[in-house]
């Protein structure tokens, strides 16, 4: 097992177990992959500029998100087919967040059923949010159905998925030859996703008006996942309880600027009317204090953990948040932060990088 955090790339002792295709799956993104190497390079173009002599005498990271404390500001990011990396799946990585204090938001296109998942975390103490992931597949009949099914097995939030109504295998896929075994499990899907031509995808494509239904219709809370525009950002706020400022980890528009450099303006349009939550490029804790500093209320992972999955499963999972929370208490005694809240924009300041 290794502690030290895997960065992005599946760790080399993980690799004989994640075949060549699957990896092009979990590590690539589209097109050029212009978004993916731009939210990892802009956190990290973000410099810290702290006080000294105010370290605080202790520190807390707990977070306040859709009326409940928690832990930590992190989350699992949904993510589907976790099966090819590790056969505990999600079921290790829910179990490793819960543990860690971390919450998790599964995906609607888990290889796990969503009740198992929750079994599996419901009773951990100290765990943290357990979330459902939607991709709007099907009628709005089925979100219904499937919007019960979370609900009654105790998810807290339902998190919709609001930018990728089309998907297509990536250049880097392609080439792998990635595609999914026959009769792979997705025991949450509402209905399988719309195949044809593309006018078919785009007549199945939800808009504002299926949002409103399902603020009407939905007994959860609701956050929108994939905001990225400020006037998209302000007409979620005054519909939902929440949205995560999302690219997809650069997985499906390439030319989507990074979510570092798209979250104040989202916050700004917010106006503290919801939460903001925020994914895409996070690699470390120090990433997650800079994004918290700049007005995200908590953020979400997702390559880094299916790294650590593929390498030995919830053990290393559970590792790399213990480092990760490890690092941010530290980075935030230096900044003088005794809490989430004393994390201000005006920590921040922008070094120059190699392009200036
Ligand atoms: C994803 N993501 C994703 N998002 C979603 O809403 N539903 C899903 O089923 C998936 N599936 C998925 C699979 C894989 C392999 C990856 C890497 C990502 C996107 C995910 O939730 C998140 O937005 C990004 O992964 C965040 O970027 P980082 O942390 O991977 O850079």
């Amino acid at each position: 097992m290794t502690a030290s955090p895997p960065d992005t790339p599946i760790a080399p002792a993980a690799a004989p177990a994640v075949a060549p295709a699957a990896r092009a799956y979990f590590e690539g993104g589209a097109a050029d992959e212009v978004t993916l190497r731009a939210n990892v390079a802009a956190w990290r173009a973000i410099g810290l500029r702290p006080r000294v002599l105010a370290t605080p005498r202790a520190v807390d990271t707990q977070v306040t998100l859709v009326g409940r404390r928690w832990p930590t500001p992190w989350l699992a990011a949904p993510m589907a087919h976790l099966a090819l990396a590790h056969p505990q799946a999600e079921l290790g990585l829910a179990m490793a967040c819960a543990a860690q204090g971390a919450g998790m938001v599964l995906s609607t296109q888990a290889t796990t059923a969503l009740e198992a998942v929750a079994r599996a975390v419901l009773a951990t103490p100290q765990r943290g949010p357990l979330w459902f992931q939607l991709y709007p597949y099907g009628t709005r009949a089925d979100w219904l159905r499937l919007i019960e099914r979370a609900q009654a097995a105790g998810y807290e939030a339902i998190v919709l998925t609001v930018d990728a109504p089309l998907q297509w295998p990536s250049d880097r896929e392609r080439t792998a030859g990635f595609g999914l075994p026959r009769d792979w499990p997705q025991p949450n899907l509402p209905a399988p996703p719309t195949r044809g031509t593309l006018s078919d995808l785009l007549a199945a494509a939800p808009d504002w008006d299926d949002i409103e239904w399902l603020r009407a219709h939905c007994p959860l809370p609701l956050l929108l996942k994939g905001i990225t525009h400020p006037a998209d950002a302000q007409r979620a706020a005054e519909l939902c309880d929440g949205i995560v400022v999302s690219n997809h980890g650069g997985r499906v528009l390439d030319g989507l600027p990074a979510t570092a450099a798209l979250l104040p303006a989202v916050r700004a349009a917010v106006q503290g009317r919801c939460p903001v939550l925020v994914d895409g490029g996070l690699r470390r804790g120090l990433d997650a204090l800079k994004a918290l500093a700049l007005g995200a209320d908590a953020v979400l992972v997702g390559r880094p953990l299916i790294a650590a999955l593929a390498d030995d499963g919830a053990r290393t999972v559970a590792a790399l948040w213990r480092h990760w929370l490890d690092e941010l208490r530290g980075a935030m005694a230096l900044c003088g932060a005794p809490s989430l809240d004393a994390l201000t924009p005006q920590l921040l300041c922008r070094v120059p990088t190699d392009g200036d």
